[in-house]
């Protein structure tokens, strides 16, 4: 079927050129970025981002876990926007396109709509989410987790990063600590693009991946508890030993992930040794545990097995063994008229698709607890991504954010 708005296009060759500018602020080491959430590099970006909204006239408003909402106000006074958004932090060692992609799209589909003279009916409202990564403070999706009601405002504030600092302090710091309540805001849809961060898209040659469902996922963190003592007067028989039930542990995590197969992973990302010293044993040892698969039964069964098993592991060491459970989400299914209307708009612009369950998790999983949500995704090269070397090329970038462009629109109406 064709339609009036069949012709329209973002202009790709903008959305690029901001891309590259947000991608000057917070440099990384090896070509990507480090804009950690909170720090002065996410402030430079917000305040980017802020004179951006502001030049193409839209109105902002923070609400308390310091989100960005960027309003292009509709003509119907009373219809509730439609949101479209991401976020602009990154790893410590991350891309120029996790999240930023997003973001930077809606900001185009507005600059678009200007240039085009488009008026919509409902508002549209672009958001950059705080703290999607969780690199810095656990859980990811801190800020969508407390919009949504998932996470309480006060244990938000109360995260610490590595060096002790809290989330509430920091947001203040940098002078985001917006006035909004959390989760105030009514939604009529949420869309997110965001780049896959994985091989398939790529290997399948497809411009265009219609997301269907994100997998859910449980963070676990363990503290194992042993004796520091001299590496080298310590008989092997008088160790207790956190390390090595680390180790162990580490082995039995990806033991319980292969058994899981198919469509399940598991893995550790972060370990802290304390005192981290070559001759001594370490006396602590706090890690992390990410395990993610689309099956709620599965994710939970795992997430039992791994408890178990790290039990008697440490037990058999002698090690104390503590977990506690630092973020998780069910698996998430989007809202099938908006999975729909990105397919059929895909479709309508003559971009290749298929569907895809998102490997990572996002902030629409969280937006999908309270109003129909959906995303869009386009491929990375190599699918690689928490890396700085992640990649995309123009051309992908401007099929995803047409995609999102019609979609958003027909919700809108125009
Ligand atoms: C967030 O980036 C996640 O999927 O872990
Ligand atoms: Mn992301
Ligand atoms: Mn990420
Ligand atoms: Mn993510």
């Amino acid at each position: 079927m064709t339609g009036p708005t069949d012709n329209l296009r973002i202009n790709g060759e903008r959305l690029w050129d901001s891309l590259m500018e947000m991608a000057k602020v917070g440099p990384g080491i090896a070509g990507g970025n480090n804009r950690q959430t909170l720090t002065d590099s996410d402030r430079e970006g917000r305040d980017l981002f802020k004179s951006w909204c502001e030049a193409a006239g839209m109105m902002l408003g923070v609400d308390k876990m310091g989100t960005m909402f960027a309003t292009r106000p509709g003509t119907d006074p009373d219809a509730l926007p439609v949101y479209v958004g991401s976020h602009l932090d990154t790893q410590p060692t991350g891309g120029k396109y996790d999240g930023v992609l997003g973001v930077l799209s809606g900001l185009e589909i507005i600059r678009s709509m200007n240039d085009l003279g488009i008026r919509t009916k409902h508002p549209i409202v672009v958001t950059n989410w705080t703290n999607e990564e969780g690199a810095r403070f656990a859980p990811a999706m801190l800020a969508s987790g407390v919009f949504a009601g998932a996470i309480p405002l006060e244990y938000a504030y109360d995260r610490k990063d590595p060096d002790g600092k809290s989330f509430g302090d920091e947001l203040k710091r940098i002078g985001w600590l917006g006035d909004e309540e959390v989760g105030a805001r009514k939604m009529h849809a949420y869309f997110e693009y965001h780049i896959e961060q994985g091989p398939i898209l790529e290997a399948e040659a497809k411009q265009i991946g219609v997301v269907t469902h994100c997998q859910g996922l449980w963070w676990l963190e363990v503290t194992l508890t042993g004796r520091e003592a001299h590496t080298g007067s310590t008989p092997m028989n008088l160790r207790v030993n956190a390390g090595l039930a680390m180790a162990r542990i580490l082995e039995m995590v990806q033991t319980v992930a292969m058994d899981s197969q198919p469509g399940a992973v598991g893995g550790v990302g972060q370990m802290f040794f304390t005192p981290n010293s070559r001759n001594v044993l370490p006396g602590k040892v706090v890690f992390s545990i990410d395990i993610r698969t689309p099956d709620l039964a599965k994710l939970n069964g795992m997430r039992a097995r791994i408890e178990a098993e790290a039990a008697e592991i440490a037990e058999a060491l002698g090690v104390g063994c503590a977990i506690e459970p630092v973020g998780h989400f069910d698996p998430v299914t989007f809202d099938p008229t908006l999975v729909e209307r990105v397919r059929s708009a895909a479709e309508r612009l003559g971009y290749s698709h298929m569907n895809i369950i998102s490997g990572a998790g996002h902030d629409a999983c969280w937006a999908a607890k309270v109003a129909p949500a959906t995303m869009v995704m386009c491929p990375c090269v190599g699918g690689l991504s928490h890396n700085e070397a992640e990649e995309i090329s123009p051309e992908w970038a401007t099929a995803g954010a047409d995609v999102l462009f019609h979609a958003v629109l027909e919700t809108a109406e125009i």
